[in-house]
Order: C-alpha cells, then sequence, then structure tokens
C-alpha cells in the first residue's frame, strides 16, 4: 500500500499542531510532512521524538511548499485564519479563500493523485474554490476531493448520547448538508433507537448546527473549536487511510460533489475505498422538518458554492 504519506499544510495552527500530534501516532503512517508559513521546524522536531514510525519532516514557508506536498497520498489542509476582531465575514472569506486557492495550485502540480482533505472555513466555499483550481489545472478528480465535516458528527454523537443517555461509543448520528450554521442537516429521525420530544428535537439541532459558537464563547473570543477539530480531522483522515489501503465498507460522512440535491457539494455518508469515494448513500427518509431544513439550506449551499467558484475565476 502506497497510503502512508500525509501533508499537513497549517501545521503549526491551533488544530494542525495537535491533528499532526494524532497522525504521528498512526502506525500506518510512514511519513508525516508538516508545512505551515511558520514554526513548521520546530513543531516537527518536537513530534519526532515520540517512538512511533512517522518519519515527521517539517516545511517552512512558501519556496517549500512544493517539497511538502509532493509525492503525499494524502493532504490535510486546516490553513488559515481565524477571524480577528474588525474582520468582516468577506475580509475572512478574502483571506482564506487566497490561501486554499495557493494551496490547491501547488496540489495540482506536484500532487495531482492525491486525497484532499480540507478543513479551512468556509468549507461550504474552499471546497468548490479546490475543485475549480484543479479543474483549471486538469486534474481535478471529484472522488479525492473532502470537505471534513466530521467535526459535526461528533458533536451530534455526543449531544445525542448525552440526550438519550445511550452509550457515546454506539451513537452513530448521520449530518448532511453544509458545514456552517442551518446548512447543517443533523438526520436525528435517523438515529437507531431513539426518541424525541419536539423540544429536544429543535434544541439538539440547534445545538449541533451552532456547536462553534459554544467552543468561541467559553475561549472569550480569544479562538474557535481546535481540539475537537483535530480529533475529528484525525478521524476521517485515519478512516480514510484505511480505505486507501483496501479495508472494505469504510463510511463516513464528508462534504463531496454529488447528485444528492441541488447543490454540487453536500455533505453524506460515503462509502470510502483504494480511489477515494467509491459510493454516496442516498439520504434515506427525511422528517418533515428536516425536509423543511434542507429545503432552506440548499439557496444558502448554491450561493457559498458559486461565491467559491467565482473567487477563482475573477482572480
Ligand atoms: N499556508 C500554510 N499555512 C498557513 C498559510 C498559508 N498560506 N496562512 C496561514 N497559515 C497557517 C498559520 O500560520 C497557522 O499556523 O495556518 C495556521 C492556522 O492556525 P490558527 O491561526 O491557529 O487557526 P485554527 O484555529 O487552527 O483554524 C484554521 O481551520 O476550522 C478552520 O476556521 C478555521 O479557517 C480556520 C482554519
Amino acid at each position: 500500500a502506497t497510503a502512508a504519506r500525509v501533508a499537513v499544510v497549517g501545521a503549526s495552527g491551533g488544530i494542525g499542531q495537535p491533528l499532526s500530534m494524532l497522525l504521528k501516532l498512526d502506525p500506518s503512517i510512514k511519513e508525516l510532512n508538516l508545512y505551515d508559513i511558520v514554526h513548521t521546524p520546530g513543531v516537527a522536531a518536537d513530534l519526532s521524538h515520540i517512538p512511533f514510525p512517522a518519519k515527521v519532516t517539517g516545511y517552512k514557508g512558501a519556496d517549500s511548499i512544493h517539497a511538502a506536498l509532493e509525492g503525499c497520498d494524502v493532504i490535510v489542509v486546516p490553513a488559515g485564519v481565524p477571524r480577528k476582531p474588525g474582520m468582516t465575514r468577506d475580509d475572512l472569506f478574502n483571506i482564506n479563500a487566497g490561501i486554499v486557492k495557493t494551496i490547491a495550485e501547488a496540489s495540482a502540480k506536484v500532487a495531482p493523485k492525491a486525497c484532499y482533505l480540507i478543513i479551512s472555513n468556509p468549507v461550504n466555499s474552499t471546497v468548490p474554490i479546490f475543485a475549480e483550481v484543479l479543474k483549471k489545472a486538469g486534474t481535478y478528480n471529484p472522488k479525492k476531493l473532502f470537505g471534513v465535516t466530521t467535526l459535526d458528527v461528533i458533536r451530534a454523537n455526543t449531544f445525542v448520547a448525552e440526550n438519550q443517555g445511550t452509550d457515546v461509543l454506539k451513537t452513530n448520528v448521520t449530518v448532511v448538508g453544509g458545514h456552517a450554521g442551518t446548512t447543517i442537516l443533523p438526520l436525528l429521525s435517523q438515529v437507531k433507537g431513539a426518541s424525541f420530544t419536539p423540544d429536544a428535537l429543535a434544541a439538539l439541532t440547534h445545538r449541533i448546527q451552532f456547536g462553534g459558537d459554544e467552543v468561541v464563547k467559553a475561549k472569550d473570543g480569544a479562538g474557535s473549536a481546535t481540539l475537537s477539530m483535530a480529533y475529528a480531522g484525525y478521524l476521517f483522515t485515519a478512516k480514510l487511510l484505511q480505505a486507501l489501503k483496501g479495508e472494505k465498507d469504510v463510511v463516513a460522512c464528508a462534504f463531496v460533489e454529488n447528485t444528492l440535491t441541488a447543490a454540487p457539494f453536500f455533505a453524506a455518508p460515503v462509502t470510502l475505498g483504494k480511489e477515494g469515494v467509491e459510493k454516496v448513500h442516498a439520504l434515506g427518509s427525511l422528517s418533515a422538518m428536516e425536509q423543511e431544513a434542507l429545503d432552506k439550506a440548499l439557496p444558502d449551499l448554491l450561493a457559498q458554492a458559486k461565491k467559491g467558484v467565482e473567487f477563482v475565476q475573477n482572480a
């Protein structure tokens, strides 16, 4: 199996560092390349002392991005800037969009066959940006581009288990749609063995959609979710690596290109295989409330994808 070379782009950040640490602890990884514009030699030196097989190498600065990505099977991208006081959402969009575009261009050039796992927000737009850059370069493979929505899934599992008093390790909630606010669609009607009061249903849905705000508030505005996002990113990467090695029936929710809805990219459960996405699962039956939420989310998803595509086309 060749699926053992992983790069983390934005490896020195609040998400990037714990994510890199979790990946270092995965014995199936042989090479772990840490790229960032700052601090990666230090992060790599530090992690390299942990006795696991992955050889950790730090790459710092734009001149080294090609060396960092070349030959990698999986490229995980938590690069970006978090929102700072005085910054509008548009400011944040433009900065992160530019960062993601640069990373996509480098990826197309030196790692055209890799799987790309996008964490940089806003995922609803950054994934379409990545796709558009790859399309322009002629290397786009929709089976290998993923927006990581695993944080929505793990939050849903945690909150639902808490509400139902069930074993969190055996609670599996399907979360579809997008990766921001009301575009996040937890399918609570499909949770096996669960029953919710109408109030609990509304409250849980809202908590899953806006769980990130709880963390921002608790951190006094100094940052957003990093540790739980790092774990989520690791979990999805680990599942993908298992599938790339040939393990069967690996299923995970992810934001991928598909035709389930009118939105070009839509998170759904997907079966992963040696070549990335093997099958996108149908949504199954939705409750009236879920259908209504989906209908409301689609225009937002379409607009956010369009914004990403236009960012690349107008560049
Ligand atoms: N190339 C690579 N890395 C970059 C670049 C770039 N062009 N620009 C910034 N970075 C790095 C920063 O140097 C930093 O180490 O990305 C990292 C981001 O880390 P933090 O600022 O701590 O932000 P974090 O909380 O980790 O969030 C990163 O993920 O969930 C999203 O909304 C979040 O978009 C944000 C991203």
